[in-house]
């Protein structure tokens, strides 16, 4: 099995990243982890995934006198390590239509929202002040307006009495971990088709039982 040439885009502590190499490490998991590359030089990600091997660069945005250069540097760094798929994880730059069409549905994000509610920043004080009970994080091919584009993988979690934006943060993280090498798992191995802008899966999809918040306790 070819296994994909996967690129991972962070700009800090990278959680999601160390998900998505740990399950890339699996055996027979149709993804490797070919690059990972940072435009803030400090990310603590970079220093991760160079202890293991993989080659991790920074290019610094600041460095660039506009997007279009930025991206240009960072296209060239992909083209060089025969990038595949790319996976934005915590990259928190956004990038220009050039770009996104240039790696068009080979180009995945992961955003802590059920979206299309709470797209952009600040997303679970947001859920929290808007009264949701259900909330939680998706991944999603990439399209040129901020976190939007074919969803390809999400979880919902339960809001708790007392839930503050870090809890919540926490427990999505969790659920983030989970769905991104799911997601990646299914692009990779090529059983995802994108029609009229919506994710159908060549392999059969288990929906579980539906989240119910609040869920009282059984009272007799
Ligand atoms: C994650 O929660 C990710 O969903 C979010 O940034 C965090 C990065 O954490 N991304 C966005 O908000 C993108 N719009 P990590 O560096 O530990 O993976």
């Amino acid at each position: 099995m070819m296994k994909k040439r996967t690129a991972i885009l962070i700009s800090g502590r990278g959680s999601n990243m160390q998900a998505l190499v740990t399950a890339m490490q699996e055996p027979g998991f149709p993804a490797e982890p070919c690059v990972v590359i940072s435009n803030r030089p400090e990310a603590l990600g970079l220093s991760w995934a160079a202890e293991r091997g993989i080659p991790a660069i920074a290019i610094d945005h600041r460095q660039f006198a506009n997007r279009m250069a930025f991206e240009a540097r960072l296209h060239q760094t992909l083209l060089d390590h025969n990038v595949e798929l790319i996976c934005l994880a915590g990259f928190m730059r956004l990038l220009t239509g050039g770009f996104v069409d240039r790696w068009r549905d080979r180009l995945m994000n992961i955003h802590p929202s059920l979206l299309p509610a709470f797209p952009g920043l600040d997303t679970h004080q947001r859920a929290l002040d808007a009264g949701a009970l259900i909330v939680g994080c998706s991944v999603h091919f990439v399209r040129t307006e901020m976190d939007s584009g074919p969803i390809l993988a999400q979880a919902a979690i339960g809001v708790l009495p007392g839930d503050t934006a870090e809890t919540l943060a926490a427990r999505v993280l969790e659920a983030e971990h989970q769905i991104y090498p799911l997601a990646l798992r299914l692009v990779a191995s090529g059983a995802v088709r994108i029609d009229n802008e919506s994710v159908l899966f060549d392999a059969p999809v288990v929906v579980d039982k539906p989240l119910v918040v609040p869920r009282l306790a059984a009272t007799h």
